[in-house]
């Protein structure tokens, strides 16, 4: 059997910065409610009349990261793509991918597990390698949330959190068994689905039924129980974590990076500490880009290279909760 190791990264968010006091002039909320609550200040949103979707976002990240891995484009062999919030209900972004990077017919899917989208794309990425099948896959996540988002005082509890902004790797074969991708663990909870959910338009639900509701009908908007959401995500991510390190024989003290999916700071916070973990083992940008769900462990993990917080040899762990509910963790050497 093979390993698999990130071999490039990248990221992509769009120019327009929206801060807090921005959103204050839309609905009824406040910097210190969102800073005290989230950890947020400000995040990217893709302003009216750009090209920005989340594929064109994925294609901008991909195109950095396979720059970097030293591959050509068409040494890519499969394309795996995270969002929740896809050009169109079908098809898929990965295609979308495959076209705008004018790549060979090479395989493409997309992963619809919200939070935990990059989690479950990197570990599917890593069996098609681990099985020999495939050699570099370009996994993205991304997220074009601002133009789904209730941006009224209506909707603040969830629209404050969102933003817009993409993530890329390749994943590698490696032949290297002491680095790389050294597990990974998912999980799934659907009874609580309806907890954090965008209900419409869906076949069951269709756009003529909303229309004709003249306004009432806001299925179409995300709606989250967010402190029924919280209260799962600081026990799952937990969880998952201990999973995975246990699986490893490792301790909580031996990880050098831990990422977390940006969902909120507190959650990130309450985990540090129940896993004892300095601010130089942990890599927040919730602040700068606030939760770009499938795209914000990617963007984190790139940022926190990119900064050299990320050395040879150390051991980073990813971990997510979401939608779902989802969550997973991976452990790598890196
Ligand atoms: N500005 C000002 N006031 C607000 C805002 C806002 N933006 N939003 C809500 N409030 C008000 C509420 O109306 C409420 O007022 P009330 O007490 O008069 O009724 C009060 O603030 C408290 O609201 P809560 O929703 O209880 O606030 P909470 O402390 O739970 O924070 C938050 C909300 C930030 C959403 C939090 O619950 C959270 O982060 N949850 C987890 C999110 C998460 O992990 N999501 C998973 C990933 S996302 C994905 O998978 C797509």
């Amino acid at each position: 059997m093979y390993n698999s190791k990130i071999t490039g990264l990248g990221f992509y968010v769009p120019d327009t910065v929206v801060t807090n006091d921005d959103l204050a002039k839309l609905m009824d909320t406040n910097d210190a409610w969102i800073q005290e609550r989230t950890g947020i200040k400000e995040r990217h949103w893709i302003p009216e009349g750009s090209e920005d979707t989340s594929a064109i976002m994925g294609v901008k990240a991909a195109k950095i990261a396979i720059e970097r891995s030293g591959l050509s484009k068409d040494d890519i062999d499969f394309i795996v793509f995270a969002t929740l919030s896809p050009d169109y209900y079908f098809p898929g972004c990965g295609v979308m991918v495959q076209n705008l990077l004018e790549l060979p017919t090479v395989g493409a899917i997309d992963i619809r597990n919200q939070c935990s989208g990059f989690i479950y794309a990197l570990s599917t990425a890593d069996q098609f390698i681990k099985t020999g099948m495939y050699k570099n896959i370009l996994v993205i996540g991304a997220e074009y949330h601002s133009n789904g988002l209730d941006k009224t005082t209506r909707g603040r509890g969830v629209s404050v959190i969102f933003g817009d902004g993409a993530g890329a790797c390749i994943l590698s074969r490696s032949e290297d068994t002491t680095k790389g991708i050294l597990s990974s663990h998912l999980h799934s909870e659907g009874k609580y689905a309806d907890k954090l959910i965008v209900k419409s338009p869906s076949i069951a639900h269709w756009v003529p039924e909303i229309i004709a509701s003249n306004g009432e009908d806001i299925s179409y908007f995300p709606y989250m129980d967010g402190t029924f959401v919280f209260k799962n995500a600081v026990v799952r991510f937990s969880e998952v974590i201990l999973e995975g390190l246990h699986a490893n024989k490792l301790e909580a003290s031996d990880i050098d990076m831990f990422i977390p999916h940006q969902a909120n700071l507190r959650i990130s916070q309450f985990v540090q500490k129940k896993f004892g973990l300095t601010d130089s083992q942990v890599y927040n940008n919730i602040m700068k880009y606030g939760n770009t769900t499938a795209a914000s462990i990617i963007i984190a993990l790139t940022e926190a290279w990119e900064k050299g917080k990320i050395k040879d040899n150390d051991l980073v762990v990813l971990a997510a909760f979401g939608s779902g509910f989802t969550w997973g963790s991976i452990i790598i050497r890196w």
